[in-house]
Order: C-alpha cells, then structure tokens, then sequence
C-alpha cells in the first residue's frame, strides 16, 4: 500500500512575524514535490498569522493542545479553538512536552482521544531516552507509548506516529538509517499484531531527531520511514531540501 510521504517542520519555541514570515515566503515559492504532505507546527500565539500567509497546500498544526473543549484552564488551547483557526493539525505527546513539561501517558492518551474527536489530524510522538536505548528498552518503551495511544483512536487515517529518539533529538545525532528503519518495521509489527493489518499497512511512520537536509535522502530511502518531523533544520532553507528528500 503506497502511503504518502509525510513532512512535519516542527517550529518549536522559535521565531517571530519577521523570520517566520520569510521562512513562509522561501516555502510559498520554492519548487516542493507534490506528492509530499507538508504540515508545518507553529507557536500557538502564530497560528493565525502562519495559516494567513503559508501557501493553502501546506498544512499547519498547533505543537500542543489541552484534552476539553473550553473552560477554566488558564494558558491552554483546544482543539476547536485550533480549528477556528483554520489549522487542521496537532503535535501530542512530543518528547520536551514528555520530558520538560512532564506530560504522562495517560494526558497525552486523552488528548489524542479529544483532538481526534474535534476533528483534527494528530502527529502521535514516541521514543526512548538514551539511558533506555542502552538499557535495552527501546521497543518496550516505544510500544508502551504506542499503546497508549492506540487506546485512544478510532479513525487512524487521522493519525501520523512519530518516532522520535530523545537521544537524537536537537543534539545533532541522526539515527542511523537502519536503526530507524528497525524501529519503524517493529512498529508496523506491533501495529499488525495489536490494530490491524489494515491499519500496519496504511499508517504513516515518520523520523524525528536532527533530521538534516544531508541526511534526509538515505533515511527516506528506508522502507518503513514514511517521512519526517524536523525540528532546528525546519527554521531553514534547507527545509526545502528535506521536503524534496523523495523527488
Ligand atoms: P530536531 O527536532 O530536528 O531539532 O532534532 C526534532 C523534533 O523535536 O521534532
């Protein structure tokens, strides 16, 4: 089953109007191949100002989102309150919400539930700290985390899993292409064994980790990495090269 490739540029805590604004127009005009999906995850206060000015054919997400609709939870944003924006996108469940802000399973599992019922698509993070990877653990822990998740969906066709080692992540250390490769084909195993055959087939698996314009070719060749979340090289030019890691 041909899945198409998937590119998330994931903006982080970075940027203002001027530098998001000129990304924006280098992407608006640059040549992308179009048989990529492209959703780029903006500062929430942004949303608005990046859906306004990013060309229609590339797609926008929020980097986080709260689990109810409206209410007394000062700071947070909602689902509808994203998609009164005219973005149709969210990050759950991302490694600095995991690990800096200390978001467990269980919110990240209701929040994936929430944001799929109100109508959004859902960029699904996983992956292993270091200390785990050495230990041993990274399929343990990745399954775990995927879990929790599948526990909260119903339609996958609304859902992209993220692979993201926490070890890769901003540090400059690619995973290898095999050892992303491992681990997206074990991921589609226990998407086989545990949702569906169906589902295993149709579901996009994506890198995340210091994903680079010079590494984005070989890790896209790998059968199972179905495209990428890329942080710190998304704020660049060289987002386009990684756009067009399978033109
Ligand atoms: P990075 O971030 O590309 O800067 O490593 C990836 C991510 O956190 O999604």
């Amino acid at each position: 089953m041909s899945r198409k490739f998937f590119v998330g540029g994931n903006w982080k805590l970075n940027g203002d109007k001027k530098s998001l604004g000129e990304l924006m127009d280098t992407m608006n005009a640059a040549k992308v191949d179009p048989n990529v999906e492209v959703v780029c995850g903006a500062p929430s206060i942004y949303l608005d100002f990046v859906r306004s000015k990013l060309d229609a054919k590339f797609g926008v997400a929020a980097q986080n989102c709260y689990k109810v609709a409206k209410g007394a939870f000062t700071g947070e944003i909602s689902p509808a309150m994203i998609k009164d924006c005219g973005v149709n996108w969210v990050i759950l469940g991302h490694s600095e919400r995991r690990h800096v802000f200390g978001e467990s399973d269980e919110l990240i599992g209701q929040k994936t539930a929430h944001a799929l019922e109100s109508g959004l698509g859902v960029i699904a993070c996983i992956g292993e700290k270091l200390d785990e990877r050495e230990g041993g653990i990274t399929e343990k822990v990745v399954f775990a985390q995927t879990k929790v998740i599948a526990d909260n969906v119903k339609d996958w066709s609304k859902v992209v899993l993220a692979y993201e080692p926490v070890w890769a992540i901003g540090t400059g250390k690619t995973a290898s292409p095999l050892q992303a490769q491992e681990v997206h084909d074990k991921l589609r195993a226990w998407l086989k064994a545990n949702v569906s055959e169906a589902v295993a087939n149709s579901v996009r698996i994506i890198y995340g980790g210091s994903v680079t314009g010079g590494t984005c070719k070989e890790l896209a060749s790998q059968k199972d990495v179905d495209g990428f979340l890329v942080g710190g090289a998304s704020l660049k030019p060289e987002f386009i090269e990684i756009l067009n890691a399978k033109a």
